[in-house]
């Protein structure tokens, strides 16, 4: 492997060009040279856990004088790299530039007139890799084949082969990869072919190809290979996943689906990735949904039986707007990818169900959840800004709500402002505007105000915005009034625990009193018993379980709510379940608070389960758990 450690100086130099205009979390010299279009051939090697093949990027010069092109790189075995069909010099960074990778530094000086380069990298991933997880038959349901999926938000793709893995760049993408199981892969499928017979009994391989015309930021691409099956939800959409699960699934989603598009359709514009489809993964996705364009990946943690995780769907979707054709410059600016996000979702909510009290409803739990991550933060922290400063840091590490609710509620602040049917208008103009490129907060504000300028009642309104105070101020933003109908019902029945919990006789629980419940309003109901100042007893933990059913629900978000209560509570009865639950999921939502509270109780347990499991988790959620553990004993 031709790797050749680059010079101290050099290291130097890369190390000093963190500090790009507007993305502080890419090596990348992407100001001066820019990627257009990226191919990707890979060969998907199950059995060495590899992807091995090359990538071709075409990039075009913005800056005269720039004699190198420098990607990012994380954990790659890179061979050769050609410019223009010839043999290059290139280096990568021997020692890692922590948590941003190795840079790979090309010499172009013979191209350096040229204003448009095609860049050839041969190129493997290693054992390393942080965007790939690969299981076993063993590790898979119906335990017959191997499977692989990518994740490649935020700065992962790097880990894949090298690129300018930032969200300011975006780039068209062919991908031809080779497989012996069915593949996905974040474009529009342009068939199979060329079908290699195996040597020494392994299974042949067919080529698949994608293409994706529509310009997308390095964090889009993704690519799944396993024992695949699909079938339909909509008149332009599939859900894929394993033969033995794909009636479940086609039936958990085949009702909202395009009602769920033609709602975001009117809200913003009409869909334009042509046809939108969900893959639903093993249970180690560590997340609940990742909006790869064409396919969005979700956790089989959504298939509950119920139709009652549909909301993650309508999540992800709305990002075909907001984050895949108009993307956050930076991780810094994340709250346009995931506050415009959850606007929506509850716009396209709000929509389908009738009436502002869901989408309060919604936006109420949304609060908790932004409560929670300030708790966790600390009221003062960095991370807890609307605009957090990310220069030397993970973007995985300032992951929470905050962006999420904090973007969310300023949205929902700024409608209010300008009134419903003039906000209308803009959504349309800021989601055009800035299609197919990427955009900063302060672009988002020069926009807004220049969209209501003729209007002089919006433009007053507007002037009583504070905006270097939402963008910068760490903590709470002001409350909006939302509507509570909803919520109420589950906080009244919360007292009636609460007080029961204190002594009191007169309430006696029965199965009636959540009927009409949704499941969200038991998810608000049991956060609001999570919350008591006096943890309920073992044996009410016991009665809730049996008497609402939630320790027998299939539904995770209920299920890990309620173990979380009986944690707090000392109840014995939810420890082994907690445990057995930590070995059937691997989305991080759930298995942070669960380990979080376990370990405090039973560390021991705790401890045997992530031994269990480690393999099971994927590898940012295992990172996750050992720094718990790790933060745990160093207490
Ligand atoms: N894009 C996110 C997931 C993500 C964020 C992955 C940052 C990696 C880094 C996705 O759209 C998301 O927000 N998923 C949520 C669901 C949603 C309904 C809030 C999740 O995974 O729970
Ligand atoms: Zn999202």
């Amino acid at each position: 492997m031709a790797i050749r450690p680059i010079s101290d100086a050099a290291a130097e130099k890369a190390a000093a060009s963190i500090h790009q205009p507007r993305d502080p979390n890419t090596l990348s010299n992407y100001n001066a040279w820019k990627t257009k279009h990226t191919t990707a051939n890979f060969e998907i090697d199950f059995e060495a856990k590899k992807l091995k093949g090359s990538v071709e990027l075409t990039l075009k010069k913005l800056a005269d004088h720039e004699p190198k092109i420098v990607l990012d790189t994380s954990f790659l075995n890179i061979s050769s790299v050609h410019v223009d069909g010839h043999k290059a010099e290139f280096s990568v960074n021997g020692s890692r530039i922590e948590p941003y990778g190795s840079p790979l530094t090309i010499r172009v000086d013979d191209a350096a007139t040229k204003h448009e380069v095609k860049v050839k990298i041969h190129v493997e991933t290693t054992k390393d890799c942080t965007a790939l997880q690969w299981l076993t038959p063993a590790q898979t349901s119906n335990k017959k084949h191997p499977y692989m999926f990518s994740q490649c938000q935020a700065i992962h793709a790097r880990s894949l082969f090298p690129c300018q893995d930032t969200p300011d760049v975006k780039s068209t993408y062919t991908f031809n990869l080779r497989s012996a199981l069915p593949v996905l892969a974040s474009g529009l499928s342009t068939g199979s072919r060329d079908f290699e017979p195996g040597t020494k009994g392994k299974s042949g391989t067919l080529l698949y190809t994608f293409h994706q015309e529509i310009p997308m930021p390095s964090y889009l691409f993704a690519v799944s290979s396993g024992d695949l099956a699909a079938a339909s939800v909509g008149p332009r959409s599939t859900v894929w996943t394993g033969p033995e699960e794909l009636t479940a699934c086609q039936w958990e989603f085949e009702d909202d689906v395009e009602t769920f598009i033609q709602a975001a359709e009117k809200i913003v514009y009409p869909y334009a990735w042509t046809t939108y489809n969900v893959l639903v993964l093993p249970p180690s996705f560590p997340y609940g949904g990742m909006e790869n364009p064409v396919y969005t990946f979700a956790t089989p943690t959504l298939i509950s039986g119920d139709r009652q995780n549909v909301d993650v769907i309508a999540h992800e979707l709305a990002h075909s707007w907001s984050g895949n054709l108009v993307s956050n410059a930076s991780w810094e600016h994340f709250w346009l990818n995931e506050g415009w996000t959850v606007y929506l979702e509850r716009r396209i909510q709000a929509s389908v169900l009738g009436g502002d009290q869901h989408r309060d409803f919604s936006a109420i739990i949304g609060w908790k959840a932004l409560s929670d991550s300030i708790a966790q933060f600390g009221e003062d922290h960095e991370f807890t800004k609307m605009i957090p400063n990310l220069k030397g840091q993970d973007p995985d590490d300032a992951f929470s709500s905050v962006p999420y609710e904090k973007g969310f509620v300023f949205l929902y602040h700024l409608e209010k402002l300008v009134g419903l049917d003039k906000w209308d208008k803009f959504i349309p103009h800021y989601f055009n505007e800035y299609k197919k490129r990427s955009v900063d907060s302060y672009e988002f504000k020069a926009t807004l105000l220049s969209f209501f300028e003729p209007d002089a009642e919006a433009s007053k309104q507007l002037a009583t915005v504070d905006w270097d105070k939402w963008f910068y101020t760490p903590g709470f933003p002001p409350r909006p009034d939302f509507d509570t109908t909803l919520a109420d019902e589950c906080y009244d029945l919360a007292n009636k625990w609460e007080a029961l919990n204190g002594g009191a006789k007169e309430f006696k629980p029965s199965a009636a009193d959540i009927k009409s419940f949704s499941a969200n309003q038991s998810v608000v109901f049991l956060e609001r018993v999570q919350s008591f100042s006096h943890p309920l007893s073992p044996d009410l933990v016991d009665l809730m379980g049996s008497t609402y059913a939630y320790s027998s629900s299939h539904n995770v978000e209920l299920v890990s709510r309620f173990y979380v209560v009986g944690l707090q509570a000392g109840a014995k009865s939810v420890y082994q379940p907690t445990a057995e639950l930590l070995g059937t999921v691997g989305r991080m939502k759930f298995v942070r608070p669960l380990y979080k509270e376990l370990l405090k109780r039973d560390a021991e347990l705790a401890r045997r389960t992530l031994e269990k499991n480690r393999d099971f988790y994927h590898p940012i959620c295992r990172g996750m758990v050992e720094k718990m553990f790790e933060r745990q004993a160093g207490k």
